[in-house]
């Protein structure tokens, strides 16, 4: 049976005391192959630094996180673009769930949260990126997000294989 979890939104603070389990989730995938912008040498340590320092950021971003019983299995951020002809736009960023729990639905509640935390910073337009072809190209597209198009070669996986991504974009009704 799949087993029940919710969706919060961390403040900074929370976000802060909860570095190292959003550390794990981000090692996780890192492991796991997924190109979100780290190599193969990647540690538990470098992922929980890497979230004290998002998590220092004072930039109004949303993080919005999964748990279960288990504790914090997916994440996800909103961040508010700060240039002031953008006033209008999200990034959203780092759309992570731990490979115990996958395909339980945690990323599309994810971004489900993501689109409500948009519309409560009162914006309208978000931007991601993902790789070409990867679970979360079918995630994006199943929730109704848009292709802009597709950068080949854009990154690198953690092995060190180029990666073409596939830029998308939603406008939420306003
Ligand atoms: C992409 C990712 C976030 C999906 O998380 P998840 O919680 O397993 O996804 P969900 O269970 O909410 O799935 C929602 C939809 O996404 C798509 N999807 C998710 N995983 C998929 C997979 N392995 N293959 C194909 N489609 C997939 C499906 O359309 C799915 O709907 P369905 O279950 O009705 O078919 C997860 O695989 C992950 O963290 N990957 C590594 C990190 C990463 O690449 N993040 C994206 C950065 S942009």
């Amino acid at each position: 049976m799949t087993r029940p979890f919710r969706i919060r939104s961390l403040s900074a603070e929370e976000a802060q005391i909860a570095a190292t389990a959003l550390g794990e989730v981000l090692f996780d995938c890192v492991a796991g192959g997924a190109s979100v912008g780290f190599m193969a040498d990647f540690t538990r340590q470098d992922a929980t630094v890497f979230w004290l320092d998002q998590t220092h950021c004072r930039d109004g971003r949303a993080i919005l996180v999964a748990e279960d019983d288990a504790g914090v299995f997916g994440v996800v951020q909103v961040i508010p673009v700060a240039t002031p002809n953008q006033p209008h736009r999200v990034d959203v960023s780092k759309m992570l769930v731990h490979r115990r729990g996958r395909r339980r639905g945690a990323a599309e509640a994810l971004m489900v949260a993501a689109e409500d935390a948009a519309r409560e910073m009162g914006r309208w337009l978000m931007v991601l990126d993902t790789v070409t072809g990867s679970p979360a190209d079918f995630l994006y597209e199943k929730r109704g997000w848009s292709r802009a198009g597709v950068i080949p070669d854009y990154a690198l996986m953690p092995d060190g294989a180029l990666c073409d991504a596939t830029f998308f974009y939603k406008a939420l009704d306003r």
